[in-house]
């Protein structure tokens, strides 16, 4: 075996591994998550997976930029996971009064029964099962474009009104909350759109700040005291 392919092959092994050590989680507004054990974080919060969906992405992020355009709303995911923000701004998307483009980043993509746990709703489902890797046509005013990418080595070729940014935490993951991936979604952010994240953190707004995005502290959803909201207004 060729050395290339024995990493290739080590890697999915570990791939593997992260997919399978999941274990579902039934959060306080009844909505369903996962717990990574591999990261040792769960996907969402506990007080409510689609409660903290809709505060944070939807009416803060998706809302929040329809209010700066008329034109087709570009949506970018940092981690498309469970597939809650995906499934919720496609609910939106025919109250918009016009398309959205969704593109999300995933490099551990859940495998299809993980996701049936989750949610049995058609719609839910057909955004897990829609192809890796290229555009796909979900609805008249939906198109989603899933990556299997890593966000450290992702480029992007349009510029997005609003980015949910729903990175494992920077406690977890600290390489996600670099000054150099802020930097890279605020070039992919366009004049006067958003960035939203759960993360409070101070450490995390002065990165985002020093990227060039200008930070709100808003109110978070149930049992999260402060949320950020970046707007790239130059
Ligand atoms: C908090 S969860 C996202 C939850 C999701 N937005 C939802 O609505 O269900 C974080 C996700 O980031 C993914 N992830 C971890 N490292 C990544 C990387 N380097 N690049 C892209 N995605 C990554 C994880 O596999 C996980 O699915």
């Amino acid at each position: 075996m060729k050395r290339k392919d024995k990493h290739f092959e080590i890697n999915n092994v570990l791939l593997q591994q992260k997919k399978k050590n999941m274990a579902l989680v039934i959060t306080a507004d009844g909505s369903k998550t996962l717990y990574s054990e591999q990261f040792g974080e769960h996907y969402h919060s506990v007080f409510g997976a689609v409660n903290e969906s809709q505060h944070i992405f939807i009416r803060a992020g998706l809302l929040a930029a329809a209010e700066q355009s008329t034109t087709m709303l570009n949506v970018l995911e940092i981690g498309f996971g469970a597939g809650w923000n995906a499934f919720l701004t496609l609910q939106q998307a025919p109250l918009l009064q016009r398309p959205v483009f969704y593109e999300t980043l995933e490099l551990f993509p859940v495998d299809f029964p993980t996701a049936q746990t989750i949610c049995d709703n058609p719609f839910f489902l057909q955004l897990h099962t829609a192809e890796w890797n290229r555009e796909v046509s979900i609805s008249p005013d939906f198109i989603l474009h899933k990556r299997q990418v890593d966000l450290l080595d992702a480029r992007f070729s349009r510029l997005f009104d609003v980015i949910y940014f729903d990175a494992f935490s920077p406690e977890i993951q600290p390489e996600m909350w670099a000054f150099d991936i802020f930097s890279k979604l605020f070039a992919a952010t366009r004049h006067n759109g958003v960035l939203t994240t759960y993360c409070a953190k101070g450490a995390v707004r002065r990165t985002m700040q020093a990227a060039g995005f200008k930070i709100e502290r808003l109110p978070g959803p149930k049992g999260k005291r402060e949320m950020l909201r970046g707007r790239k207004t130059d």
